[in-house]
């Protein structure tokens, strides 16, 4: 979650800060900041949020949305290259291999078998 310390509303940290506006604000959320797969379907699954942006992640997977489906390893974030001038550290994170593709859907294939 968003580093709150320092603002006025730091009392709210984690998933405070969730809570708080979900019980105040009755629109769609989208929530935000630090989330991993897995606690993101478990605040969706609370209604805690409508949707969640998936920032670092998504700009280190280029093949993000798959890697979700597949349960897939992410690759590792290379934080030097956030915010730099080139295209270094945006366009040349791998995607999965077929092979990948293939033993990761066979594995979620026999999972539901
Ligand atoms: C390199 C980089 C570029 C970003 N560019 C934008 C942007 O152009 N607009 C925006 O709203 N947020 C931008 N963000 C913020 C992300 O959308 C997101 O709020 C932030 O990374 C926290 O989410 P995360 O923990 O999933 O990474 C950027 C973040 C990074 C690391």
């Amino acid at each position: 979650m968003a580093d709150l310390s320092k603002t006025p509303i730091a009392a709210l940290a984690g998933d405070a800060v969730i809570h708080h506006f979900r019980k105040i604000y009755h629109g769609q959320m989208i929530l935000n900041v630090g989330i991993t797969r897995e606690h993101a379907n478990d605040l969706i699954a609370a209604g805690l949020g409508d949707f969640v942006a998936f920032g670092r992640e998504y700009i280190a997977n280029p093949d993000f949305i798959e890697r979700v489906r597949l349960k897939a390893p992410l690759n590792e974030l290379r934080p030097e290259g956030f915010y730099g001038p080139s295209p270094v550290g945006y366009t040349d994170y791998p995607s999965l291999t077929q092979n990948q593709i293939e033993s990761l859907t066979k594995e979620i294939i026999g999972e539901t078998l």
